[in-house]
């Protein structure tokens, strides 16, 4: 005698469950399965997820927690910068990486106050890190984004600034002037 399936026309493929019409219960077993399926999943994909997340979220912080260099530059020989003046000079990056480029090259203002001392001042405002610019004639820094304006000794004249330019530690050696360089300073 043929069982209701048959009746109803539905075949029974061997190794697939059974359909069965929409007011026949479940197997009992089916619902266990299931779960059990969506446990592996989860913990497959949990897995594949942490596989890739781990390097690159330890890639992204990783420069939070790496102790920053700061490397001694030369800038140019001595005999180069007049006294009095105020020069851009660029050098690397303090603590550049193979793939930087030319972003890898960074910039500071240096003026010289004497025959035998130089001071060096971070290139990028104090506000938000756009590069300011040294107006010979006024004697001041200015910024072009929002209206910054420093005095030379780096001291905020006007305009959004938190505080002074930074200042880099410089030196003698040789003929040439060297700057102790640092990462970019960020407020
Ligand atoms: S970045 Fe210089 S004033 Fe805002």
């Amino acid at each position: 005698m043929a069982n209701e399936a048959e009746q109803h026309g539905i075949i029974e493929i061997s190794g697939y469950p059974y359909l069965g019409l929409p007011h026949d219960p479940e197997p009992p077993d089916s619902e266990s399965r299931r779960r059990f399926l969506k446990w592996i999943s989860l913990a497959v994909g949990g897995l594949g997820a942490t596989a890739v997340g781990v390097p690159v979220v330890a890639f992204i912080l990783r420069p939070l927690f790496t102790k920053k260099e700061r490397t001694w530059r030369q800038v140019g020989a001595v005999d180069t910068f007049k006294v009095g003046t105020t020069t851009k000079v660029t050098y690397a990056d303090a603590a550049p990486v193979a793939w930087t480029g030319i972003s890898g090259r960074t910039a500071a203002w240096l003026r010289r106050d004497s025959t035998d001392t130089f001071t060096a001042y971070s290139i990028n405002c104090s506000h938000l890190g756009c590069p300011v610019r040294w107006l010979p004639d006024a004697e001041l820094f200015m910024c072009p984004c929002h209206g910054g304006v420093y005095y030379k000794d780096g001291t905020v004249a006007a305009g959004p600034p938190p505080q002074q330019l930074t200042k880099y530690p410089t030196r003698v050696s040789g003929d040439q002037v060297e700057i102790l360089t640092s990462p970019i300073p960020v407020t």
